[in-house]
């Protein structure tokens, strides 16, 4: 074999290397893609296709990223982005509070003894269930959101109850419009600028057995600007002076909504930046206002596990016209996040090398909506053909949680990856498990 058989070949594994940001932390890249030592065309041979993989190596370093930036704060992992025994059990070793916002969710926490002093309890329209379920759980914080809660949450317990009031602070986190949540008159929280939360806070003093611990918002998912979260901060602190000195808060909790990279030109948030200008900002505001600083929480979902997450895909068909339609044998009912956000993926293909010229393609999931695509216009060899297989990165947060059984289609497993093993984390699903609660 001469020099030129070999170059386009070369040329072309290395064009398909999807840059290693994007990868779990512990990927190699060469004909194939290898997470914690595994080869992915072999985890699909195994459990077959689609299937999200999880590398437990990325989710650790991420819980340990966020406690070495911010060693003063309580980082509370979002179980909404991906809660699974197995990785809540890794953020309890890793030291991270949980935030969980249903009765589901805490049933998933009690099945792994996550301790109750490290649980956040959410949600904007919390039932009698969920409450329920929070007081059962022990000694949990709950963020209230609504004064028909705090006067049910009053009534349901028996003890004192650890409470943190939900604020809307009026700031636009600049993220797509289905996942801002800190803009004023929206659902979530009581409004700073109305005097909502003032009320929320009076409300919660008038019941004995509800203690005020603190203070929460939350102002969107995937924020880039951090002069977002700076300006959350300082509105938040403007109500804490507001209550000084009647009211004390210990703890201000400034939410998640760090935003990770999906597509090669994306890049990754600043944490160091974010921890320095949130600090400044904090003490800052707190010294001009000559209140305490609080006890900071925050929580991050997306961002300890998005990276962590591959899928891996199988090719059922190509349909050559002025758009090139390479169809998969799942989409919208494992990832419908590009119909839901108008999400972008990065794809490459795994399993074999191609010396095919890149061209750019859709690939497109099996669903019976036009709109269920899984990535647009993305480079892949013209020779691509059914039966290849191909994997998206950043899979890992809102995937396996958002999933769904439209059209019957059966949700794929969840496989752990870790050290050259793999692990059935969450087994796929069967037809008989849908055909069990069909009981009519
Ligand atoms: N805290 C609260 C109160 C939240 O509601 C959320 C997310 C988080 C923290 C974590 O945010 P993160 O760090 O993961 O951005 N399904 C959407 C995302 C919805 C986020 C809901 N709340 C998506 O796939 O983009």
């Amino acid at each position: 074999m001469t020099l030129a058989d070999i170059l386009p070949t070369l040329a072309v594994s290395l064009a398909d290397k999807v840059p290693a940001h994007l990868w779990p932390d512990t990927t190699t890249q060469d004909d194939d893609l290898h997470v914690a030592g595994v080869r992915l065309a072999s985890v699909a041979a195994t459990f077959g296709t689609p299937v999200t993989v999880l590398d437990e190596t990325t989710v650790r370093a991420r819980c340990r990223a966020f406690r070495a930036a911010l060693p003063e704060a309580e980082v509370t992992y979002a179980g909404k982005a991906l809660s699974c025994r197995a990785v809540l059990r890794w953020i309890a070793e890793e030291g991270l509070s949980l935030d969980v916002c249903s009765a589901g969710e805490l049933a998933v926490a009690r099945s792994v003894n996550f301790p109750a002093s490290r649980i956040l309890v959410h949600g904007n329209a919390k039932t009698p269930d969920d409450l329920k379920a929070a007081l059962a759980y022990g000694d949990v914080r709950i963020v209230v959101d609504s004064l028909d809660e705090i006067d049910q949450l009053a009534a349901l317990a028996r003890s004192r109850q650890r409470v943190l009031i939900r604020v809307t602070p009026g700031v636009d986190a600049h993220t797509h419009r289905a996942i801002t949540t800190g803009t004023d008159d929206q659902k979530f929280g009581f409004s700073l600028a109305t005097g909502a939360a003032s009320d929320a806070v009076r409300r919660v003093l008038s019941h004995p057995n509800l203690e005020l611990t603190g203070l929460h918002c939350h102002i969107g998912s995937q924020v880039r600007r951090v002069a977002s979260f700076e300006l959350a901060a300082r509105r938040m602190v403007d109500l804490i002076a507001e209550l000084h000195p009647d009211v004390t808060i210990h703890e201000l909790d400034l939410g998640g909504g760090f935003a990770v990279p999906y597509l090669p030109e994306d890049d990754p948030f600043d944490l160091a930046g974010y921890a320095t200008r949130l600090r400044v900002a904090l003490h800052y505001e707190c010294q001009s206002h000559g209140v305490p600083v609080p006890k900071l929480i925050i929580e991050p979902g997306r961002s300890i596990v998005a990276t962590a997450g591959v899928t891996v895909y199988r090719v059922v068909t190509v349909k050559r016209g002025p758009t090139t339609f390479v169809a998969v044998d799942g989409g919208l009912s494992d990832n419908p996040r590009p119909s839901l956000y108008g999400a972008r993926y990065s794809v490459r293909l795994i399993g074999r090398t191609s010396p095919a010229r890149r061209t750019p393609m859709t690939v497109v999931g099996r669903h019976c909506e036009a709109g269920d695509v899984v990535a647009s216009d993305v480079p892949l060899p013209a020779d691509i053909h059914a039966g290849d297989l191909l994997a998206v990165p950043c899979t890992g947060a809102y995937h396996h949680l958002l999933a769904s059984n439209y059209n019957q289609v059966c949700r794929p497993p969840l496989i752990g990856l870790h050290n050259g093993t793999s692990t059935v984390l969450v087994r796929g699903e069967t037809e008989e498990d849908l055909l069990r609660r069909d009981v009519g």
